[in-house]
C-alpha cells in the first residue's frame, strides 16, 4: 500500500513530535503492509503551521529519510504537503513554496471543517483551471458536504479526487464523518484511503485494519484501488481516470 497524507516529518505541525517517533511510526507503516509514504504536514495555514519549502523543510525530509535508510526499514518516503486553501494557493504550488504530491499534477488540499462551500468550489475551480487534479483531504469531515449530499459528486465532477481518512471509516471523528465515509466507499465514490497518521501511538501509520474494513463494506478489489492502486499512480504522476 502507499499512504498519501501523513503528517510523519517531525516537530513542523502537530503530527509527530521527534525523529524517534517519526522511526516508529515508518516501522508501523510498514508493519500494516505500507511500503511507500507521502509526508504531507500542515501547510499554508493562516496564523498557524506555514511550512512553506525552503531549506530547513528540505533538511527535515531528508533527515527522517536518511535514518529510514540506516535502520534498514523497507519504506520509501516522498515529500509533499497537505495545503490549506487559503490566499493564492495557485502561484504557490506553482512556484515550488507549496508541494503537490510527489511533484505531480495532485495536490492534496484541506479547508477549515465549516468553510462555506462556495469557497470550497472556487479554490478548486481555480487549480483545476491550472491543470492541476485536486485531491480533496477528508471530505467526509466537512460541514459542506454534510449539508449537501450531492457535494461529493460535485465535486468528483468538477475534476477533484477525494481522499478519505482510516479514522473516518474506523468512527474515530464522530458519527457524521463515520455515515458519510461509509457511504463514499459503499457508492465507490472515494478515490483513496490515507491514514492522515499524526503519530504512532493515535491516528496511526497502520493501514492493513482499515484495507479489510473496505474489503467488508464494498470488496477487496475495490479496497487495492483505495490503497495501492491509485496512489501508486499517484507518485507517479499517471492519470487516473
Ligand atoms: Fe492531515
Amino acid at each position: 500500500m502507499v499512504d498519501i497524507h501523513c503528517h510523519i516529518l517531525p516537530g513542523l505541525d502537530d503530527g509527530s513530535d521527534n525523529l524517534e517517533e517519526s522511526v516508529r511510526m515508518a516501522r508501523l507503516a510498514v508493519d500494516g503492509g505500507t511500503k511507500a509514504i507521502i509526508a504531507t504536514p500542515h501547510s499554508n495555514v493562516p496564523d498557524s503551521y506555514r511550512n512553506y519549502c525552503n531549506k530547513s523543510f528540505v533538511d527535515t525530509f531528508n533527515t527522517l529519510k536518511e535514518r529510514i535508510k540506516q535502520e534498514n526499514i523497507p519504506l520509501k518516503l516522498y515529500a509533499g504537503h497537505e495545503i490549506f486553501a487559503s490566499g493564492d494557493i495557485v502561484t504557490l504550488i506553482k512556484t515550488k513554496r507549496l508541494l503537490t504530491l510527489r511533484n505531480s499534477r495532485y495536490p492534496l488540499i484541506e479547508f477549515a471543517f465549516k468553510e462555506r462551500a462556495e469557497i470550497v468550489y472556487q479554490k478548486l475551480g481555480e487549480l483545476v483551471a491550472e491543470g492541476f487534479t485536486p485531491i480533496v483531504a477528508h471530505p467526509e469531515r466537512y460541514a459542506f458536504v454534510a449539508e449537501d449530499e450531492f457535494a461529493p459528486m460535485r465535486l468528483k465532477s468538477m475534476g477533484c479526487l477525494l481522499q478519505v481518512n482510516k479514522g473516518s471509516v474506523k468512527g474515530s471523528f464522530g458519527r457524521e464523518a463515520h455515515v458519510v465515509s461509509k457511504s463514499l466507499i459503499k457508492h465507490e465514490v472515494a478515490d483513496f484511503i490515507a491514514s492522515d497518521a499524526h503519530s504512532p501511538y493515535m491516528r496511526t501509520t497502520y493501514l492493513s485494519d482499515v484495507h479489510e474494513i473496505i474489503c467488508d463494506i464494498r470488496s477487496q478489489e475495490y479496497a487495492d484501488l483505495l490503497l495501492s492502486i491509485n496512489p501508486e499512480k499517484v507518485i507517479r504522476n499517471k492519470k487516473i481516470y
